[in-house]
């Protein structure tokens, strides 16, 4: 790995080397000590209402299995059987056990193995030992995390100031509606350092452009989030639809270390979780949550949202596939920070340096 020292101060820093963005060894440092070490959103909690309910998903290198216990608590754990690594669950659904795809070991709910059949007479291996490796889960709202570290911050420190600054949208009661996926050719970090700033804004985004007051816009910084205040300029039906009486249009753009942006507006939140793919791959995945998915009429609103944000997304994603290919080149090694507008891109930076450390 290409050396970088992190400079604290903005105005005299350097963003992270290019080899950092496409390198494979690069990568898998980004795997095993970012995503596997830091909070990841899975999923919401209506997937994992009742007992048996269960998702998989993959976080940095590991399959993992999130379930409702029949003791009703959350547990997260490998999906990697311990047999010889098959998946003891695919997808998403309701069991009360998990059976192994492979030769059929069959594991309960708190993945502890209940029945490995024809093994017998095996030396050196007890059974009733014998349980999945469990992770970390929490949830904020009805939002579930997992952890892959055993020890770290909790859910609640990691996210700081956000739920109670947040608290008067009423997260809890946003239920899914929709998600879309777009693969993007880009390391996961290009994508991020781009959510991360409003400069490129007035170039790349005139539709936006025109609907927020650029002079205002500023981003915040804390421990593991960073905060983009974009207030808002004439008329928008996306930022003033079911907006209480005498409360400004505002968006609450969050964005949580390392790969999860909230985009919160006054009707509804869109969450973007960005998956790395390869080093030089990811898919950003969008999720809308609203809080009555079947009030007539949403799916017509629905769409048009999306049609805005597939706009900026497009646009976004020429930015990101056109930097990639550019971060091979011999001629480009670091750039510099805007300090007026940068601050959100540094900041992310320092985490990363400080994860791969
Ligand atoms: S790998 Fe799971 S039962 Fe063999
Ligand atoms: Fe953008």
């Amino acid at each position: 790995m290409e050396p970088y020292a992190f400079e604290p101060e903005l105005a005299r820093a350097v963003t992270l080397p290019a080899s950092w963005y496409r390198d494979p060894e690069a990568h898998r440092l980004d795997l095993r000590r970012i995503f596997g070490g830091t909070w990841q959103f899975v999923g919401h909690t209506d997937q994992l209402a009742k007992p048996g309910d269960y998702l998989t998903t993959i976080i940095g290198e590991e399959d993992v299995l999130v379930v409702q216990g029949e003791d009703g608590r959350l547990w997260a754990f490998s999906n990697v059987c311990r047999h010889r690594a098959g998946a003891v669950a695919q997808g998403c659904g309701n069991r009360r056990k998990f059976q192994c795809q492979y030769h059929g070991w069959l594991y309960d709910l708190e993945g502890k193995l209940l029945k490995a059949p024809e093994f017998e007479g095996v030396k050196d291996f007890d059974p009733a030992a014998c349980r999945q490796p469990a992770f970390r889960v929490e949830t904020w709202g009805a939002w579930a995390f997992v952890n892959l570290a055993p020890e770290g911050p909790s859910l609640a420190e990691w996210l700081g100031s956000i739920p109670s600054e947040t608290a008067p949208r009423g997260l809890e009661r946003m239920r899914p509606y929709k998600a879309h996926d777009f693969h993007v050719a880009c390391n996961w970090k290009v994508y991020v350092d781009n959510y991360l700033e409003g400069y490129h804004i007035p170039i790349a985004h005139p539709g936006l452009f025109g609907q927020i007051d650029y002079k205002g816009y500023r981003t915040e910084t804390a421990r593991w989030h960073s905060q983009q205040f974009a207030p808002i300029k004439g008329a928008s039906p996306l930022y003033e639809r079911g907006l209480a009486e005498g409360q400004a249009p505002e968006a609450l753009y969050y964005w949580v270390f390392p790969n999860l942006m909230l985009n919160i507006y006054p009707d509804h939140v869109q969450v973007n979780v960005i998956l790395p793919d390869g080093p030089e791959a990811c898919t950003t995945r969008f999720l809308w949550f609203y809080p009555d998915p079947e009030k007539p009429g949403l799916e017509a609103q629905w769409q048009e949202n999306f049609e805005f944000s597939r706009e900026v997304q497009d646009e976004d994603i020429l930015l990101c596939e056109t930097v990639q290919k550019h971060l091979r080149s011999a001629h480009y090694t670091q750039g510099r920070f805007s300090p007026q507008r940068e601050n959100g891109v540094h900041h992310f930076h320092g985490l990363v340096a400080e994860y791969l450390r």
